[in-house]
């Protein structure tokens, strides 16, 4: 019984870190992907996109794309910023 306990506490603390790990390593790979890493890694991390997956469609992350932009001054013109918003719907949009 106390091994068992054992083991429980073991897979407790080692899932969220090996989850954590797997964000930080790559988003999927698809058309659009250099430019969302190139676009989009230059302020924050890209956890940020996996992370906001369950609550933004394309509306959503096309206002969010719009946001780095308007609000926090991100550099990316207007035909990358077409191509992410596509990659983010297609790849990390809500279900
Ligand atoms: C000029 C810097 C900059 C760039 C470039 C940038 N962001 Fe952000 N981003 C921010 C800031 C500042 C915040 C809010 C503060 C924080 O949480 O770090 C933020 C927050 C976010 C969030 C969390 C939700 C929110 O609205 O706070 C998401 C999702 C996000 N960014 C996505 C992106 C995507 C996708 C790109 C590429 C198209 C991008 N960011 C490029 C500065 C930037």
């Amino acid at each position: 019984m106390k091994n068992l306990w054992k083991f429980v506490l073991v897979l407790a603390t080692a899932a969220p870190a090996a989850i954590a790990a797997e964000r930080v390593v790559a988003l999927k790979d698809a058309p659009g992907k250099d430019t969302v890493e190139a676009t989009c890694s230059g302020c924050h991390s890209l956890d940020y996109i996996p992370l906001n997956s369950p609550f933004l469609d394309q509306q959503g992350w096309t206002a969010e794309v719009n946001k780095m932009i308007n609000a926090y001054g991100a550099p990316i013109p207007q035909a990358e910023a077409a191509k992410a918003i596509a990659y983010l719907a297609a790849n990390y949009g809500k279900p």
